[in-house]
């Protein structure tokens, strides 16, 4: 026993990390919220300390995206929330978008069976009936305290009052307005050529909003915003009817919860499949000691690699929206399971995905889609990630209501085999039905350690949403950062297929590249995308927050 008891503080301290690294980011004592534009943050902030809880921050930050990062903020979409109270409840909410009652598997196939370019993906056809305004209202109803009317009504107010255009926004605007025009026309509100410094300001958006705070739900998914908004789809050749935008409801999930070392992560389950991927990738990892490794070194990128590539091959194939496809969840995630699973694994040399499973694909850069982490007052945290899915969604804008529609759909498996805009391949379970939910890869968490809230946290991105994820948690955790450090610190991807690890451009030596190639790693050279724009809280030992505001993006922190 003597001998052994080293052994044991040994094993103690490896499983029970203390991060008491003084912050970098903005810090606050009471309340905070991240998000992608300062007007979001700000108006969530000002919506909890006029005594408002994190839920109608949620609320008003939801909304507020729309106006100020319509690029990824919606009401023509959808998202998951992740909420852990003060009392220690959990819980999800899932109002990802439906299939419309008119979908069927084929609905993207031409005569011969081949996926029809961009039916899925531009304008009407790729349009999925949208979750998020039920979302914001079960969400609220179940824990918001101020009239939603009263939430609503400032969000119109700044809509009213319009955002001005930053340096980001004007590149992304500019880069897209093509195709914006394209679907329609020129006098749509983006075919105008905003420059930095301009004011949007969103009158139709505003009125929309004002019909949302007098009528609930009901404003948008019944009465005139359901009937303007199914005829301009259908219109367009899409398939949403006013009969599925009044058939919509959000639904209540269990999110998947795990254990990693002496943390415990809770995430969104599926239709999402980043709870379920994460919990795979950081389970096969936790046997090592990782922050020995350090951090962005040969084997922390070998182990992390050979995780996902094992995580996202399960993913693609066994994931589905859980009311249609029955999945073997509590197998899948079994410690035997993740154990075997990485039995071939060895820092000598790379795993070949096709030695997993076959298929070959492109894969796209993608940092759509946008997360916000809000903590409150009293404690409570809610973690949502909400997406139309392309950048600016399908693309399809009515002018009339003032928002973007999502193009959701092509996060269905258009055919099994074939790759989605993330180049992410699809098989059975993620087939299209009617009234189904397509497979999501966001990843909205909240982390607890010590059985108390430690951080909120989560991102766009796509397929390297999860990575992202766990690379961010892993950062703070494992190798001793501050939130804002973890957020900022370089980050690289695998997803199984295509077999090769991607880098952000800057912090991946070409001589740590060449090792892994020498391994047998492919190395994607063509392309360094950023992946993702975290956006995360961190609560210090004294209780204070410390916000992780994205610097890829023009996210911001603010809280009091
Ligand atoms: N549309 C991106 C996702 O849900 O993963």
């Amino acid at each position: 026993m003597r001998r052994l008891f080293p052994i044991l503080i040994l094993v103690f301290l490896i499983g029970c990390r203390q991060n008491s690294v003084a912050p970098t980011g903005t810090v606050t004592e009471n309340a905070m919220v991240v998000s992608a534009r300062i007007e979001a943050s700000a108006l969530g902030s000002a919506i909890m300390e006029e005594g408002g809880n994190a839920f109608d921050a949620m609320a008003a930050t939801e909304m507020a995206l729309a106006v100020a990062f319509p690029f990824a903020g919606n009401l023509g979409g959808g998202g998951f929330m992740v909420y852990r109270t003060a009392q220690g409840e959990i819980g999800g909410l899932d109002y990802r978008e439906k299939a419309p009652a008119a979908a069927h598997k084929e609905m993207y196939l031409d005569s011969l069976g081949n996926v029809i370019p961009n039916m899925s993906t531009v304008g009407a056809t790729a349009v999925g009936v949208p979750g998020t305004v039920a979302g914001v209202f079960a969400a609220h109803k179940k824990f918001g305290k101020l009239p939603i009317a009263d939430i609503f009504e400032k969000v119109a107010q700044l809509a009213d009052k319009g955002i001005i255009v930053t340096e980001k926004q004007a590149k992304r605007l500019e880069r897209y307005r093509p195709t914006i025009i394209e679907v329609n026309g020129d006098s749509t509100l983006f075919a105008t050529p905003f420059k930095v410094g301009d004011t949007i300001k969103y009158p139709a958006l505003a009125k929309t909003l004002r019909i949302i705070a007098k009528n609930g739900k009901d404003g948008f998914y019944k009465g005139e915003v359901a009937q303007k908004l199914a005829s301009h789809i259908q219109a367009g050749g899409g398939f949403v009817s006013e009969e599925d935008l009044a058939n919509y409801e959000a639904a209540w999930r269990d999110p998947v919860t795990f254990n990693y070392k002496d943390l415990r992560i809770i995430s969104m389950s599926p239709p999402s499949s980043g709870g379920f991927t994460m919990n795979q990738i950081l389970k096969m990892m936790e046997p090592h000691d990782l922050a020995s490794f350090g951090h962005n070194s040969e084997k922390h990128i070998q182990l992390f690699t050979e995780a996902a590539r094992r995580a996202y091959a399960d993913r693609n194939y066994w994931l589905g929206d859980p009311d249609f496809v029955e999945i073997p969840m509590e197998e899948l995630l079994s410690d035997q399971y993740l154990k075997e699973r990485m039995m071939g694994f060895t820092f000598d040399k790379a795993t070949k995905s096709e030695a997993i499973q076959r298929g070959e694909v492109n894969i796209v850069e993608s940092d759509q889609t946008t997360h916000y982490s809000i903590v409150d007052h009293e404690g409570n945290a809610v973690s949502v990630t909400t997406t139309i899915n392309g950048a600016y969604g399908s693309k399809l804008y009515n002018d009339e209501l003032g928002f973007f529609l999502n193009n959701e759909m092509d996060d269905f498996s258009a055919k099994p085999g074939v790759p989605n805009m993330f180049g992410l391949i699809g098989a059975e379970a993620n087939s299209i039905a009617p009234g189904k939910r397509m497979l999501s890869s966001m990843t909205p968490t909240i982390v607890e350690k010590d059985g108390a809230l430690y951080m909120v946290v989560g991102t766009p991105g796509g397929s390297t949403i999860i990575t992202a994820v766990a690379q961010t948690i892993l950062n703070v955790y494992e190798f001793d950062m501050s939130m804002q450090e973890a957020v900022n610190a370089p980050r690289f991807h695998h997803q199984w297929l295509p077999d090769m690890v991607i880098f952000e451009p800057q912090g991946f030596s070409d001589s740590l590249k060449l090792n892994l190639e020498a391994k047998g790693y492919k190395i994607n050279q063509d392309r360094t995308p950023i992946m993702g724009k975290v956006d995360a809280i961190r609560i210090l030992p004294d209780g204070r927050l410390e916000g992780g505001a994205d610097k890829r993006g023009d996210d911001t922190a603010v809280g009091f």
